[in-house]
Formats: C-alpha cells, sequence, structure tokens
C-alpha cells in the first residue's frame, strides 16, 4: 500500500508556507527532527552528562543507517561528515604498490576528488573520466581508465551539479574485471532512492543525514564491505576508534574489528539524535515507495519544463537522474533570488539551477514552481 503522503506532508511544517525543492542542498525539517534536538537539550538540563543514553544514540544511527543500506551495522561507520569518512578510508589505503591508482569522474562533488588527488605525496595517481559530447558519462566510458594499476574507482552515484545518475552496476562491472574496488559517494541519492550496497556490490559507500536522509548537518557515515574490515588500517584514527574504547590504553593502537575502526573522536551527539529520528521517518515510509514518488515527481517537473520550453539539463531517462532536475539560465543565482522572493526554495551549481524533490513534496509544489518559472522565462532563459 503507498504510504499516506499528504499526512506525512503535514509532519514538514516549512510546506505549510514555502515550495520547498531544495532536499539536495538541505532537507525540509520535520517535526520529530525539532524535538529529538529538544530532547537531547532536555536531557542536558535534567542529567547533565548522560553518556550511556548517548552512546546509544550513536549505535541507534549505525543500526538504522545499516537498515537504509542493506548493511551490517558492524560495516557502518558513523562518522563527523562524507569527507571524514573518505579521509579515514583514504589513510588506510596503501599507494605505494602498482595499484596507486584512483578513478573518478567530471560528476563528483569537490570533497571525493580533492581527498584522493591529497593522496598524491602517498604515490596516488588520480585519473578523470570526462563526461560526453550530451554531458553524461556511460559506463562504458570508464573502460578505458580502470586497467591492473586501478585500486580504487571513487565515483558519485547523483552528480550534484546536474542531476545525472550513473550506472553503478555497469561500472562495478568494469572495475571487478580489473581487480579494482569500487567506492560510493551517494550523499546525492541515499534516501532518495532503495540503495542495496550488497545487491550494486560497491566495497565502500559514503554520504550524510543532512539531505534525504532528513538529519541534519554534522553527521555522516561510511560503509565498509565487511569482508575488507580487518584488512584496512587506518592512519586517520581516535579513541573511538579503537577496538576497547574504555580501555584507555595509551601503549597502543588496537582498531575496533568493525567499521568502527573509521571512526575518530567523541560523535556528535545531538546530532545522532536528529539523525536517529529522521532515519526512523524514512525507514517508516521505506526506500522503495520513496523512489517510485520522487521519480513520478521529477517526470512531473521535466514535463512541465518542456511545456514552457526551457532546457533541462538533467537527463531524461528515468535511470539517468536522481532527485534533482536542473535547467541552465542564462543567471542562475538572479533566478534562485526570484523564486525565493516567490517562497520557492531552490538552490544553484554553475550556470544551473537545482530543483529536487523528496516524498514530502507534491504535484501542487512542481505546478507552483512551472508557473513561476514560465513568469520568470523571459528574464532567465538561456538565449
Ligand atoms: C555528492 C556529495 N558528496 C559529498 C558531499 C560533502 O559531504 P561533507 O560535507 O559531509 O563532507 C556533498 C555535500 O553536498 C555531496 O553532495
Amino acid at each position: 500500500m503507498e504510504p499516506n503522503f499528504a499526512a506525512l506532508r503535514e509532519e514538514f511544517p516549512v510546506l505549510r508556507h514555502k515550495t520547498y525543492l531544495n532536499s539536495g542542498s538541505y532537507c525540509a525539517l520535520a517535526n520529530n527532527v525539532k524535538a529529538a534536538f529538544e530532547t537531547y537539550m532536555d536531557d542536558r538540563l535534567a542529567v547533565g552528562a548522560n553518556w550511556d543514553v548517548w552512546v546509544t544514540k550513536n549505535e541507534a544511527v549505525r543500526t538504522l543507517m545499516a537498515q537504509v543500506l542493506y548493511a551490517s551495522p558492524d560495516e557502518i561507520a558513523v562518522t563527523a561528515s562524507a569527507s571524514a569518512g573518505l579521509n579515514a578510508l583514504a589513510s588506510a589505503l596503501n599507494f605505494s604498490g602498482p595499484r596507486n591508482k584512483v578513478v573518478v569522474s567530471d560528476f563528483e562533488f569537490p570533497t571525493n576528488a580533492q581527498i584522493w588527488h591529497a593522496q598524491r605525496p602517498r604515490g596516488a595517481r588520480v585519473v578523470h573520466v570526462h563526461r560526453d559530447a550530451d554531458g553524461y558519462i556511460p559506463a562504458e566510458m570508464f573502460a578505458d581508465a580502470i586497467d591492473e594499476q586501478t585500486q580504487l574507482v571513487a565515483i558519485t552515484h547523483v552528480c550534484f551539479r546536474n542531476g545525472a545518475k550513473l550506472d553503478i552496476p555497469g561500472i562495478v562491472r568494469l572495475a571487478r574485471a580489473k581487480g579494482a574496488k569500487v567506492l560510493l559517494d551517494c550523499y546525492q541519492s541515499v534516501g532518495s532512492c532503495d540503495i542495496d550496497v550488497k545487491a550494486l556490490d560497491v566495497d565502500f559507500a559514503v554520504g550524510g543525514m543532512l539531505k534525504y536522509l532528513l538529519g541534519t548537518a554534522g553527521i555522516g557515515f561510511l560503509y565498509v564491505r565487511g569482508a575488507l574490515i580487518e584488512s584496512l588500517v587506518p592512519t586517520h584514527s581516535g579513541w573511538w576508534a579503537q577496538e576497547k574504547i574504555q580501555a584507555m590504553d595509551i601503549s597502543a593502537n588496537k582498531p575496533a574489528r568493525s567499521a568502527r575502526r573509521f571512526e575518530a573522536g567523541t560523535p556528535a551527539v545531538v546530532n545522532c539524535y536528529a539523525a536517529e529520528a529522521g532515519l526512523q521517518t524514512l525507514l517508516r515510509v521505506g526506500t522503495p515507495a520513496i523512489e517510485t514518488r520522487i521519480r513520478a515527481l521529477t517526470r512531473l517537473c521535466m514535463q512541465g519544463l518542456q511545456e514552457i520550453d526551457w532546457p533541462i539539463v538533467t537527463p531524461d531517462r528515468d535511470d539517468r537522474r536522481g532527485a534533482t532536475v536542473c535547467v541552465a539560465s542564462r543567471d542562475s543565482a538572479g533566478l534562485f533570488d526570484e523564486l525565493a522572493k516567490r517562497d520557492i526554495v531552490t538552490s544553484f551549481r554553475d550556470d544551473n539551477l537545482r530543483a529536487s524533490h523528496h516524498f514530502y513534496n507534491d504535484a501542487d509544489d512542481v505546478a507552483a514552481f512551472i508557473a513561476a518559472m514560465k513568469g520568470l522565462r523571459d528574464r532567465f532563459r538561456p538565449r
């Protein structure tokens, strides 16, 4: 049975007065997430330092995140950001041998390229796979870049600039054929579609809680395939990464046997409260139903844009786009401002305006966006 999306909308008060199409930047705040922040504050006032409960909150986030990805809790590190997870992973990889190549794409969010470039003094070589004339990167374009020297293919699932979704199974097949590992940066997709890390057969996945996972900034995750964990020893570490946190042993580094070895210091406790609440809502609705809903909304949005003859940057194919529909503009910042004046919240990157959809959006939101875009067409559509 389809979730009751109209009732779910009521849980996000901002939707009463804004057309909120900005989940690719930061999700709408749900009542239960706000309440979770308040519970933390109440705890602080009532109890002071409630460490016993706080530790369980970090573990709750780990367990819920594992459910979202169809992984085991032992395969999830709860991190301060996607960047923190990437850095911990990078620190555990050895680039001094013949497999020193990291393959990234033109679609990466900066952090998933910069962190690999930062490994160059340690021997890493970073190779970029470029987009084709249509602006997309079909899996076969990775074929030349992935070879026997490739240690890691580090790729985004959905591009933050144009909303394009990569063919992950196709790219994983190419990587497997050459013995390379695959890292999926799913920050722009996780929570907006169903992601089964086992079915996708990726080795690592990173993301964070502030977008489609309905939580907050300041908390993220790193998935590491269970069979790989014990072979990877991060040098980016800390006391919360140790096998026995309470041992307080300063004589050695004894990393946890689980993916917790990729964590570092004291968890962002208040963020755990918020992330837990967000993930609970997400799992209650269910990622398969969310994916179906978002596919229909983005399709509707693209049809509306076609009707008003506004060029769309995001691929038309259902399997090649995520939750964000991007259009080109001759002044994307100006267009963003004008939409904001009309209570339509979007975002922009480069020359593109981004309209990101979540399950709490509906056909009326799309209609409001298209109507506003029609009114702004003469000023902002590319010439
Ligand atoms: C695809 C993608 N990767 C990584 C990041 C950055 O994550 P963090 O700031 O948690 O390191 C973002 C943030 O917007 C993103 O969209």
